[in-house]
């Protein structure tokens, strides 16, 4: 085979083709599979490359929070979710390693998507702020507003259909009011986020460590993961 010939066999095994002739026609669009498991690739690395920015542009905030803890805390789960649990803020444990819900708290939160057939794989856990306040002490209204904008930029890159508010802060963020979770849960509420047109349905319940201070509200807080789950199931 002289030298040329070569160039043009590499160059043809380069575009993809194994072989040329065959007994039957070729079916070209046998494998329509595999273009959507592209297309679900290409989304997938534009999901990780957006939320990489995210998480770039948190690091870069300046923010008093920042001094006194030692990690990042931004998500756990995967971007394909389609539940988000938003909590408050990181705790000790989170802030030791950089990752959300992995204390006390973290451990409850596994059980109750465990109850209701969630495996943590499959959700997105984030916060609203995501660096520990000092002594665990509650955000303020400034600092809850100061990481609100990183916040919808999460939900408007994984586009849940479902959020799970965990607790007053969150619940105050994301449906804009200082009202009560007991007046607040028990109910579908609905949020429009900036960018995407949709409505996300949306429930706000008791936060795990609340839970575990006060397990009398374990059952209204059982009542709430279950409505979830009817309405993930329902919409299957
Ligand atoms: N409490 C929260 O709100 N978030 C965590 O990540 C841990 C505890």
């Amino acid at each position: 085979m002289n030298q040329s010939d070569k160039k043009n066999l590499e160059f043809i095994k380069n575009s993809g083709i194994s072989y040329f002739l065959q007994d039957s026609p070729r079916i070209w669009f046998e494998n329509s599979k595999s273009s959507e498991n592209l297309n679900e690739i290409i989304e997938d690395n534009k999901k990780i490359l957006e939320i990489k920015k995210v998480i770039e542009s948190i690091k870069n905030h300046e923010t008093s929070l920042k001094k006194s803890a030692n990690n990042l805390v931004v998500y756990d789960g995967t971007l394909d979710a389609k539940v988000m649990f938003i909590g408050e803020a990181p705790g000790q444990e989170e802030d030791k390693l950089g990752t959300p819900f992995v204390g006390k708290a973290g451990q409850l939160l596994n059980k109750m998507l465990a109850a209701i057939n969630i495996k943590r794989e499959e959700v997105y856990i984030t916060n609203v702020v995501n660096w520990r306040p000092p002594n665990n002490r509650t955000p303020t209204d400034e600092e809850i507003l100061e990481f609100l904008p990183y916040l919808q930029q999460q939900i408007d890159i994984v586009e849940p259909k479902y959020i799970f508010l965990l607790g007053g802060v969150a619940a105050k963020a994301i449906l804009s009011t200082p009202l009560a979770l007991g007046k607040l849960r028990g109910k579908w509420h609905e949020y429009k986020s900036l960018k995407l047109n949709k409505k996300i349905y949306t429930i706000a319940s008791y936060h795990p460590a609340f839970l575990l201070r006060s397990p009398q509200f374990k059952k209204a807080s059982w009542e709430d993961l279950k409505m979830l789950q009817k309405r993930m199931n329902d919409e299957k």
